[in-house]
């Protein structure tokens, strides 16, 4: 499937994506040496951000968008409207945008099932040259519920 990217992002997006650029700046990556940044919009366009947290068990690693959620929830921001993720490599920038990967989907999807909104997730490129939105139920579909 090809990804469709947009021309331009409204302001509240293109700031959500600013917050989830400081925070990649953050990331705590000794192993991958890979950064990545996610910022939350939650009610009363409050930010919440995140970064990678890496551990020397690889597995067990903090995603950026988890550390995004996890603040906002634990700030006592449950509803959360839009997220968005950047990544870039060590010495250089990524070519396409960064997506959550699949745990972090489900993530999102868990957050989306208690709020009842369907989340906007706003991948973009290094240089933001390349930047797709895309609901969380079109990069989850079908996904795990019990
Ligand atoms: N990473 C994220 O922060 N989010 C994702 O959804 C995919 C992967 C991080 C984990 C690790 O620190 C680095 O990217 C390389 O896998
Ligand atoms: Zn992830």
């Amino acid at each position: 499937m090809e990804m469709r990217y947009v021309k331009r992002l409204k302001p509240v997006q293109s700031k959500l994506l600013d917050a989830a650029a400081q925070a990649m700046e953050n990331a705590h990556n000794p192993y991958s040496h890979y950064y990545v940044g996610a910022a939350v919009l939650a009610d009363g366009n409050r930010i919440f951000k995140g970064c990678n947290f890496e551990n020397a068990a690889f597995n067990d690693s903090i995603h950026a968008e988890m550390a995004a959620i996890s603040a906002a929830n634990t700030a006592g921001y449950r509803r959360i409207r839009a997220i968005a993720v950047i990544s870039r490599e060590k010495n250089g920038k990524t070519k396409v945008p960064a997506t959550p990967c699949g745990i972090c989907r489900q993530i999102i999807f868990e957050s989306s099932r208690r709020s009842g909104i369907d989340v906007e997730v706003i991948m973009s490129n290094t240089d933001r040259s390349k930047i797709a939105v895309m609901r969380i139920s079109q990069l989850l579909p079908f996904a795990f519920v019990f």
